[in-house]
């Protein structure tokens, strides 16, 4: 939701800015712009829509500067324009500011602000704070730093903020609250961004900042501060990761590439997870065997793609634990009564660690005392660094919009959790979770498997694209499959896509079924209940009503009534969403790329919502 980007060194600051933000634009492509510092005056460009567009209007025409700031916009207040484009500056235009978040009190600050004098130029929350820092930096005799502590404090929502001002160009003042900002530390130059891959081209040495912290970044050095001024000890990581691992590497889209690292991210969350005692090794839950048996319930809290692998929790959870397990989505959470206490484990699920909806939720729970444990994908970021514990996935960085690898690495993870918890509780042996672990071993090659055959899928794909809706259908786990590919449609596609459990057909959604509708179904596999027979009827309820039947089924299944079969590897029926998911997101992406849609940055959406 928005990317910020700030850099102050010898460099001609517009490189590593453009750069930096085009790193950043899976955050939010509504608008990009940049305020460079040249000595004494601020130099703006800004233009609605893609990076692209920015970058055709500077040209040639950007002046050398050393320092400045950079933004990409997803649009909250005020419409995606050049006026609303960040940054926004004061009346002198000598002060600018880029932000990511919401300011929920910026109406009254206006009206505030207008009635000082203050002339606004745009629809946005943000420009109040323009104008607000402009005043209070006067106050503060020029001292920005003092001017954005001041500043927060009057400040309601969350936020991340930088800000510029041409008469001291070299310095550039950020702050955050419930929103990310990292600091890379670099040789006679520094950096400040929403995410280290806007500058890790440039160094691998980041700093955290922590909630209510203002950064102060010149080319020889960064100091850190409270709201109160009180100096904050920077605490220094190493970045792990490669730039080109957020790079396209030869593919056309990082979906697509996403799409085909999945056996990698599969492997690297499972590796060293198993001891030699067969037991699942999981130091970083923090969790003793009282606290484990102490555990009366567990909620996992999610959203979107991160939700439908809460919802697979569920299954494994309760099977192999037999604790009681309860999925909600992280933006209903608070807003009823839910019953949490201290002998609820509540799992926080989300790829970017960040998402605002999780982590309001995750704050609720904890406030009902009770123990928080995330699955992550990125590190350090707020949901993990606000929890009791962390269960870190490797995907590796996951730049498309649509969550693909880290979906599937979200489902390790969680199995993972299962089997630890059935291990400690008793109700596995380790020769049982030793097996679990075996076969959860062999996704990766199966997934291989699936995406060396996936051309005839691609094919097929194209012959569907004018068609207007989609059903999928799955039972068991293969719900929140069906649920999953039907959302990645309506993502990628913009069409129409809507996932049923198969037994729920009969109660209404039937009644959609038209002469040529497409219905995906998922076959449940190695399942003692007979799941496959009930749903092979219901792939003969919609055939008789005219749909046109996809069936994803494993090697050897016996299917009737499909117009295509799908194949992919049999596995135990808890396994089954890591092989099942692939292809609907090939057939969400090929749909995408066939009906001309940009599958990467897919209209209306960011990469992280770090909105309510
Ligand atoms: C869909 C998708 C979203 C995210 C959701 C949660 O492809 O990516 O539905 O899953 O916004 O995001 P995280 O996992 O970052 O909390």
């Amino acid at each position: 939701m928005c990317g910020i980007v700030g850099y102050s060194g010898p460099q001609s600051a517009v490189t590593p800015l453009i750069e930096g933000l085009r790193h950043l634009e899976y955050r939010g492509y509504d608008s990009a712009g940049i305020a460079l510092a040249t000595p004494s005056k601020l130099f703006i460009e800004k233009r609605a829509g893609k990076l692209i567009n920015l970058e055709l209007a500077l040209g040639n025409s950007a002046p050398i500067a050393h320092s400045g700031i950079g933004h990409t916009r997803w649009a909250t207040h005020g419409g995606p324009t050049d006026r609303n484009a960040h940054p926004h500056v004061d009346n002198e235009g000598k002060l600018a500011v880029i932000h990511n978040g919401i300011i929920e009190n910026y109406t009254q600050l206006r009206e505030e602000l207008e009635s000082r004098g203050h002339i606004f130029e745009s629809e946005t929350d943000t420009e109040s704070v323009s104008h607000l820092l402009s005043d209070l930096r006067k106050a503060h005799g020029g001292d920005l730093a003092a001017a954005m502590r001041e500043a927060v404090k009057s400040l309601r929502g969350s936020f991340t903020l930088l800000a510029i001002h041409a008469d001291a160009p070299e310095v550039i003042v950020g702050v955050r609250r419930n929103s990310p900002l990292v600091v890379g530390l670099g040789n006679g130059e520094n950096f400040l961004a929403s995410d280290v891959a806007a500058f890790i081209d440039y160094t691998k040495r980041a700093v955290e900042l922590g909630q209510d912290q203002v950064v102060t970044i010149t080319p020889e050095g960064i100091s850190i501060t409270d709201l109160d001024g009180n100096a904050v000890t920077p605490r220094e990581y190493e970045i792990t990761w490669d730039s080109s691992a957020a790079q396209k590497g030869g593919f056309k889209h990082f979906m697509l590439k996403e799409i085909f690292e999945q056996p990698k991210a599969v492997a690297d969350t499972l590796l060293g997870r198993l001891s030699a005692e067969n037991k699942i090794q999981m130091d970083e839950l923090n969790l003793t065997t009282e606290d484990i048996r102490a555990i009366k319930k567990i909620v996992v809290l999610a959203c979107g793609t991160a939700f439908h692998a809460g919802m697979i929790a569920k299954y494994a959870i309760e099977k192999w634990a037999g604790i009681d397990v309860e999925v909600e989505l992280a933006s209903e959470f608070r807003y009823r009564d839910p019953l949490v206490d201290r002998n609820t484990l509540v799992i926080a699920i989300s790829q970017s660690g960040e998402t605002m909806d999780t982590l309001m939720a995750l704050r609720h729970a904890k406030s009902s005392g009770a123990r928080i444990l995330a699955i992550c994908n990125t590190n350090s970021s707020t949901i993990p660094r606000e929890s009791d514990a962390v269960l870190y996935t490797h995907a590796g960085p996951e730049i498309a919009v649509a969550s693909t690898k880290a979906f599937l690495t979200q489902i390790i993870a969680v199995y993972l959790i299962g089997l630890h918890l059935a291990q400690t509780v008793g109700r596995l042996t380790g020769e049982e979770v030793r097996e679990l672990f075996y076969e959860m071993t062999e996704l990766p090659a199966k997934i291989e498997q699936i995406l060396e055959t996936v051309e005839p899928l691609r094919e097929l794909t194209r012959g569907f694209a004018q068609s207007t809706s989609v059903l999928f259908l799955g039972r068991h786990v293969g719900f929140p499959v069906a649920l999953e590919g039907a959302l990645k449609l309506k993502e990628l596609a913009y069409m129409h896509a809507e996932g049923f459990a198969g037994g729920e057909l009969k109660h209404g959604p039937i009644a959609l079924i038209e002469n040529g509708t497409p219905v995906i179904a998922i076959l449940p596999f190695g399942h003692e209940h007979g799941l496959d027979e009930k749903m092979l009827s219901n792939i003969q309820e919609v055939k008789a009503r005219g749909a046109r039947v996809i069936v994803i089924a494993q090697e050897g299944a016996n299917v009737v009534g499909a117009e295509h079969v799908i194949r992919i590897p049999s596995a135990p029926a808890l396994f089954q969403p890591i092989l099942a998911t692939v292809p609907l997101q090939v057939f969400a992406y090929e749909m995408a790329v066939t009906r001309g849609n940009d599958v990467d940055q897919p209209r209306n959406l960011a990469k992280s919502v770090t909105v309510e």
